[in-house]
């Protein structure tokens, strides 16, 4: 990746002559059977273009109550969008359709009127769960019903594609904009696309000018791109075959609470029981000293991640390192 990146060949994207982005922008947009791709710095950033794109202020944004768009983007819908965030809660990440339909609210002159429904495939802050696609098709089909466009955040979407063994394009048909990401479990080093038609995705490029993320000589990033496609996106499911092995370990210990069964990607959540001998940050640092980077999420919860270059020793390594820590604390 670094190799390809070093010879990659560039121009100027903001004038559409960057030879690389070009072939990255075409090649996302085939993958997920879309007119068009667009290559943008951040995951944040593709959400919210495409927020930007298909709303207007003084509307509402439906989306999970824990989703990404609400939690760790800064308030950006409203900062940016003049938008209102509508959270509407769920069965562990999995949105139920007529919860939806209640939360819609039609244009007129009394309610804060909907103006779009957010997705997010695989869920992050429910462990990676996967909302399937029968589920994904009733989600569309409420908002289509009501005119709505559907955005989805799809950061590791690939993940949940390989976990079902089907294509994203197929995971995620009738969503207007999807989002996913490079960086993440495609492990470039930095970049996210956002796929729709034609039209509105020629909007997203007015829109990530506007948001300073139009970049010049970035085919550098695109080239890292183009060998996460070819070499990292085909491997996906060792990284959710890992998670669940881990998810299995951990389970084991008796001060874990985690049910493996809930591990659909590449993402394991755990919290501790009352009789862990220490507090999830305290757990968090001393995995952090030993070299298991983990995230502990708050005095109770910690998330790891699996990734291309974590091996299933690693994962037993890291295991056993959890085990370590706790039973001699
Ligand atoms: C579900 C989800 N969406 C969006 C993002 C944002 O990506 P970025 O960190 O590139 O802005 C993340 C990042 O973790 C995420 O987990």
């Amino acid at each position: 990746m670094r190799k390809a990146m070093a010879e990659a060949i560039v121009g100027d994207d903001v004038y559409g002559e960057d030879p690389t982005i070009n072939l990255l922008e075409k090649r996302a947009a085939t993958l997920l059977n879309r007119e068009a791709g667009l290559l943008v710095p951040t995951g944040t950033m593709g959400n919210q273009i495409a927020i930007h794109v298909h709303t207007r202020p003084g509307t509402e944004v439906i989306g999970e109550a824990q989703s990404h768009i609400f939690h760790f983007e800064m308030g950006a819908m409203a900062a940016l969008s003049g938008t209102f965030g509508r959270p509407v809660a769920s069965e562990k990440g999995i949105l139920s359709p007529s919860d939806v339909e209640s939360a819609i609210q039609p244009y007129g002159g009394h309610r804060t009127p909907t103006s779009l429904l957010s997705l997010e495939n695989s869920h992050n802050l429910a462990s990676g769960r996967i909302t399937p696609p029968s589920r994904m098709r009733e989600l569309v089909d409420v908002a289509k019903r009501y005119d709505l466009p559907v955005h989805l955040d799809g950061a590791r979407v690939h993940n949940a594609a390989a976990a079902l063994g089907i294509s994203a394009a197929e995971l995620t048909n009738g969503c207007d904009t999807v989002m996913f990401c490079l960086s993440k479990g495609l492990g470039a080093p930095v970049g996210s696309m956002l796929v729709g038609d034609a039209e509105t995705i020629d909007e997203a490029r007015r829109i990530r000018k506007m948001f300073g993320g139009g970049m010049r000589q970035a085919g550098v990033l695109a080239a890292a791109g183009l060998v996460a496609f070819d070499e990292v996106l085909p491997t996906l499911q060792n990284d959710n075959n890992n998670a669940k092995r881990l998810a299995e370990h951990l389970s084991q210990l008796p001060t874990i609470v985690l049910d493996p069964e809930e591990v659909d990607t590449n993402i394991v959540f755990f919290s501790l029981s009352t009789e862990a001998p220490m507090d999830a940050r305290s757990l968090a640092t001393k995995l952090n000293d030993a070299g298991v980077l983990v995230h502990a999420l708050d005095a109770e919860s910690i998330r790891m991640v699996t990734h291309y270059h974590i091996s299933q020793s690693d994962i037993d390594r890291a295991a056993k390192m959890v085990s370590e820590i706790l039973t001699t604390s």
